[in-house]
């Protein structure tokens, strides 16, 4: 039978943090044990739900099994705005609120609303890469800005200012930043803020990490600063709930101009399109929001632990710098030694050491720089580990 072709626009779609499962599945068919500090979800490690989102899920299953509302529910949305008013967010309302199938529903869905062929929106490179792999489908183009890594990988106002055209519809911020663990600062985001009323774009601030960091780092909602900009905030149960396998993510706008009003309305007809939401999951995003917080600070203190014994033994790897994580779970270290790609010594540092982390260039780096993302939510017998096999592979085979 003749080959079924896939459409164009799919063949170039790339998410770097799973297209390395397959080579790793066959690293461990072959019999080797293989370290896997390449996916941000806690509950493949020592985290687990918290038991009152389960007790949610449980106690409303009966109220389940038909369709949900297909933009959320409206107490669900309403435990939305609560949080965004909690993230000094201004006169947002319920009807302010969507529910989505994660946060990764929440990006592609609010791309699909925004973008037509041939157009642009600034992410941050490094950034995460469903955002690319969205606008690469539609036809669209990412126009990345870069994070300054000398200065705690902080958003370079002027590279950003040079990928405005009269084509660019938005700003994509992550804050905490996904793979640099890097939290803006209240000036940062200022500036980035600045520049999009100057340029009457909208901002899209992906907070997924909101509640998870160390130090004094201290999380700014985009909210908080945004005043007169029209912002679109994304948010997810999938770690500060450390629920990714429950499917909850939201978005709420803040709106003072209504000037997000007819966009909105495209993408509640893009939320309508797919029916529903998942029925099960919108009571434990209420519980998340408006339940206990107890979790949370037992995860951080944990992760601090993981995070200083990663920035310890990456920083004392020869031919290795990493600048200090500050939120989220994941270390940017950048590679110092010779080697031809980062994706060859990722590759490298699969099939010889089994230890599965994702290359740089996945997440997109300034031009000439080399880097690899490590995920720290691994106990610290499995960091230490891995750090092992990483520093032994770059002795072994890159610095004799
Ligand atoms: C920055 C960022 N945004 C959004 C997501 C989407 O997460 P989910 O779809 O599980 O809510 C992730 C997941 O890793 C992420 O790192």
């Amino acid at each position: 039978m003749k080959k079924v072709e896939p459409a164009k626009k799919s063949l170039n779609v790339k998410h770097a943090i799973r297209d390395l499962v397959p080579i790793a599945e066959e690293v461990e068919a072959s019999g080797k044990e293989v370290l896997y500090l390449n996916i941000g979800d806690p509950i493949v490690y020592d985290f687990r739900t918290p038991e009152h989102l389960w007790e949610a899920m449980n106690s409303n299953r009966r109220k389940c099994e038909g369709y949900a509302n297909a933009i959320g529910a409206a107490s669900t949305r309403q435990a939305v705005a609560d949080y965004a008013k909690s993230m000094g967010a201004n006169g947002v309302t319920k009807n302010d609120a969507i529910i989505f199938v994660g946060g990764s529903e929440a990006i592609i869905l609010s791309l699909q609303a925004l973008m037509n062929q041939g157009e642009n929106i600034l992410v941050p490179r490094p950034g995460y890469s469903v955002y690319n792999g969205e606008l690469t489908f539609l036809e669209c183009k990412h126009n990345e800005y870069d994070l300054n890594e000398e200065n705690k990988w902080m958003a370079d106002i002027d590279s950003m200012r040079k990928q405005i055209n009269a084509k660019t519809r938005g700003i994509v911020i992550i804050n905490p930043n996904n793979p640099t663990g890097s939290v803006l600062t209240r000036k940062n985001l200022q500036g980035i803020i600045d520049l999009a009323g100057e340029h009457d774009l909208p901002v899209f601030s992906d907070e997924t990490y909101d509640k998870i960091t160390y130090d004094d780092a201290e999380f700014i909602s985009a909210a908080s600063v945004a005043k007169d900009v029209p912002l679109i905030s994304l948010g997810s149960i999938s770690k500060t709930y450390l629920a990714p396998g429950f499917r909850g993510g939201w978005l709420y706008k803040q709106d003072p101009s209504n000037a997000l009003d007819d966009y909105f309305a495209a993408l509640h007809r893009l939320c309508r399109l797919r029916l529903t939401n998942v029925a099960p999951t919108q009571p434990t995003i209420e519980a998340a929001l408006n339940g206990p917080q107890d979790h949370i600070k037992e995860m951080v203190t944990k992760l601090q632990k993981r995070r200083d014994l990663t920035y310890k033994r990456l920083n004392e790897i020869e031919g290795i710098y990493c600048d200090k994580p500050r939120g989220a779970f994941y270390a940017f270290p950048k590679i110092e030694f010779p080697v031809e790609s980062d994706r060859e010594f990722v590759l490298d540092l699969l099939r010889e050491k089994g230890v599965l982390v994702v290359y740089g260039s996945g997440f997109g780096q300034k031009e000439g720089t080399k880097h690899f993302r490590v995920v720290f939510l691994p106990p610290e017998e499995i960091l230490n580990s891995a750090f092992d096999k990483i520093e032994e592979l770059i002795k072994e085979k890159y610095l004799k």
